[in-house]
């Protein structure tokens, strides 16, 4: 048998297959043994391009047809997307748009990719006369009288100055919230629940009486445009507002970039806030903004060149909520976390979730005892799709937000917008807790042995009320905080913070003896005495000024050099500094005027602690890194990070952690994976540790890096 023969048999048997599993619903093999079929096929014309024809099995696009209902030719083809899963991919495909349309500017367009179910709606003189589903890509099924109950779906197009013929495409799909509550009137009435929002909205929307499909609450969201006459858009961003002067509803949350780069940027912000949005997300589109550009651009036979999805897996499980604990952050901001009973979602087990703020909670109705899907999509930290309403065993009382803070009973306050709840005590010891933990951090005052446990002693014996108490406390009193009376005699049973001390200490030379010795706290007295001297700009950023870190605190110390100079800075002063706006310069202000800010600024000072700007932060004379970006990555093995991150600064520049068109420089040291790959792919300078120091003034200091030991 030739291999023509075999693969027009083949054909012949593939098509036989899909009409008995499609139209006849009665498949005759399993989807595995289908699955080989398709893959030989495959394989044969992969061997034999030359007998690829159109109609081949393997060149269909998309789902196929029922047969329940009156099919018509889409007047252009549906076609699919091309799917990325990584940024990586992504760069790639801007590259080849560039190759493709060598010295032109490409624009981006950003768009959620909706998960729901395609059709298109032809609109002839402003009327709907049909909605089709994508079917094959080539035919579609007639399920006008469906799409007509579709509220959002507007029979008759507003204005009078739409194309005579247009053809609108996009998802009907279903909220989370009204998906809920769709499940629990069912089981209330003794009914199963429905699955998932995307097989009802298809179950939905075939049906043969449209009273069916009216009674569910499906929605509309155009995103493409099929076929027109008349249509004067020039681009995306162009063809949605036409659209929505037209009535129609169109994708959310629309965004134009300049760069692919910038895109992927918005694509992870849209992916960290995927928990704000009631419709479920697969991914997110990316478009070439222009028309005529997308024209050049063309087709292949699946999909256009101008657009492509970036993916990301979806996992799911549905679990108990245990518990609503609030968290009371350092500057008194109150985040509601979820304790679910653990379950396993995507490798991992997840027993606590972010619910955010009191607005989320209310608006996606989760009450303790609740069943909730939670959702991990990509990489990215889980959250709460939505409460399986339905599977509430007995009414549950709507949760209620505390009014008060649960560690120091001072009544929460509302912020500004009305999303954040803060406690506004300033001596509230939870907010005391996470300020200190903060100010003992290793980017702030950096003071080995002061960690959790330590601070929740030294506050909770009320040894530390302030950030000042910290300097005088004795070897002494420490002791007395951290091990009360009775508990250090040796052999007692250690708790996990002792424990701690006590391996520490083992480590340093009594290893081998059984009966532990706790580590002496004159270490942790003198590692507090030692970061006296840290200098302005850690002092700065430990305080916790609100909109003030690591980078604002070392443009304000390298500016003002010390203490009094900022104190007495104005707001003007404060706004002309690169880098800091109003609404830094008006907090910076606002602590430095309050009663709260002085008096901690006087007792530190008082305490000993420097409030100048400390010899290793001042600028170098040779700014040779002026105004660049500067991204370090990799294992490194002449610098700790920070100490690189710090010279970078010294030298005039700047230091961040994602690669992008605006970086100058990568730094990377050994296995730097993908920023490495980024950098290549946007033509970004790469520097070895060696060229960077290289590039560096000869210093004593820089000498001493370059020849260690
Ligand atoms: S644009 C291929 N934009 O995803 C023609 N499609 O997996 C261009 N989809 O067939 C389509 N959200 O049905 C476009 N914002 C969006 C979309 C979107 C969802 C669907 C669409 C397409 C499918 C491909």
């Amino acid at each position: 048998m030739s291999y023509a023969e075999e693969i027009s048999r083949l054909r012949e048997t593939i098509r036989e297959h899909d009409r008995k599993y499609y139209i006849l619903a009665k498949p005759k093999i399993s989807d595995l043994e289908y699955d080989r079929l398709m893959q030989k096929l495959k394989e044969l014309e992969a061997g034999h391009p030359e007998l690829v024809t159109a109609e081949s099995p393997t060149q269909r696009i998309g789902d196929k047809l029922a047969g329940d209902f009156e099919t018509v030719l889409h007047r252009v083809p549906m076609l699919s997307i091309e799917n990325t899963y990584s940024t990586g991919e992504l760069l790639e495909f801007a590259n080849r748009i560039q190759k493709n349309l060598p010295s032109e500017k490409i624009e981006w367009v950003v768009e959620p990719k909706i998960d729901g179910v395609a059709v298109s709606m032809i609109y002839e003189n402003g009327l709907l006369v049909q909605g089709v589903t994508r079917g094959d890509g080539l035919k579609g099924e007639l399920i006008t009288h469906n799409v007509r109950t579709i509220r959002d779906v507007p029979l008759k197009l507003s204005g009078n100055h739409f194309p005579s013929l247009l053809e609108v495409r996009g998802e009907i799909y279903m909220g989370n919230s009204d998906f809920s509550r769709l499940n629990e009137h069912k089981t209330a009435a003794g009914a199963t629940a429905y699955a998932n929002t995307r097989n009802l909205v298809a179950g939905s929307i075939k049906q043969k009486d449209p009273k069916i499909c009216a009674a569910r609450p499906l929605r509309f969201f155009a995103h493409s445009v099929g076929s027109a006459d008349g249509f004067t858009a020039e681009n995306e961003l162009d063809f949605l507002r036409e659209l929505q002067d037209y009535g129609i509803p169109v994708v959310p949350l629309v965004h134009q970039s300049e760069s692919m780069a910038e895109a992927i940027r918005y694509c992870e912000e849209v992916i960290e806030n995927l928990y704000e949005l009631d419709f479920e997300v697969d991914g997110l589109v990316l478009k070439v903004n222009r028309f005529d550009q997308r024209e050049k651009l063309g087709s292949t036979a699946k999909s256009p060149r101008w657009v492509v999805a970036y993916k990301f897996e979806k996992y799911e499980a549905v679990t108990r909520l245990r518990e609503i604990r609030v968290q009371v952050g350092k500057t008194g901001t109150i985040t509601p976390v979820g304790e679910l009973e653990p379950v396993q979602i995507a490798g991992t087990t997840v027993s606590r979730v972010s619910l955010h703020n009191a607005e989320e909670i209310q608006r996606k109705d989760i009450r303790v005892g609740d069943s909730v899907l939670v959702e991990k999509a990509g990489k990215i930290i889980p959250h709460v799709v939505r409460v399986e309403c339905h599977l509430r065993e007995k009414e549950l009382p709507v949760y209620q937000f505390p009014t008060k803070c649960p560690e120091c009973s001072t009544p929460l306050v509302q912020d500004g917008g009305g999303v954040y709840i803060r406690c506004v005590n300033p001596d509230c010891p939870a907010q005391l807790k996470e300020r200190l933990r903060f100010f003992a951090s290793r980017n702030a005052m950096d003071i080995n042995g002061l960690g959790e446990k330590q601070i929740e002693k030294l506050v909770d014996s009320k040894a530390v009320t302030s950030f000042a108490d910290l300097y005088h406390l004795t070897a002494r009193q420490i002791e007395r905080a951290l091990y009360p009376a009775g508990e250090r005699s040796a052999g007692t049973l250690l708790n996990d913070a002792e424990e701690e001390w006590a391996v520490e200490k083992e480590e340093e030379g009594t290893a081998g003896k059984k009966e532990k010795k706790y580590k002496s706290p004159d270490n942790l007295a003198a590692a507090i005495e030692e970061s006296k001297h840290r200098g302005l700009a850690r002092l700065l950023c430990a305080v916790s000024i609100r909109h003030v870190g690591a980078e604002t605190a070392e443009i304000l110390a390298r500016h003002f050099k010390n203490i009094k100079a900022l104190q007495t800075a104005t707001p003007e002063e404060l706004a002309g500094l690169n880098m800091i706006g109003e609404v830094v310069a008006k907090s910076i202000i606002d602590f430095f005027s309050g009663e709260f800010g002085r008096s901690l600024i006087a007792e530190l000072e008082k305490a000993g602690v420097s409030m100048t700007l400390a010899p290793k932060d001042e600028p170098a004379s040779e700014q040779i890194f002026a105004g660049k970006t500067v991204v370090v990555t990799g294992k490194l093995s002449r610098f700790k990070r920070d100490e690189i991150e710090r010279l970078i600064k010294q030298y005039g520049g700047h230091a961040t952690s994602s690669v992008s068109k605006k970086t100058d420089f990568l730094i990377a040291g050994e296995d730097a994976g993908s920023k490495r790959q980024k950098a290549a792919e946007l033509g970004v300078k790469i520097l070895t540790e060696e060229e960077f120091l290289s590039l560096l003034p000869e210093t004593r200091e820089n000498r001493l890096v370059r020849e260690p030991g």
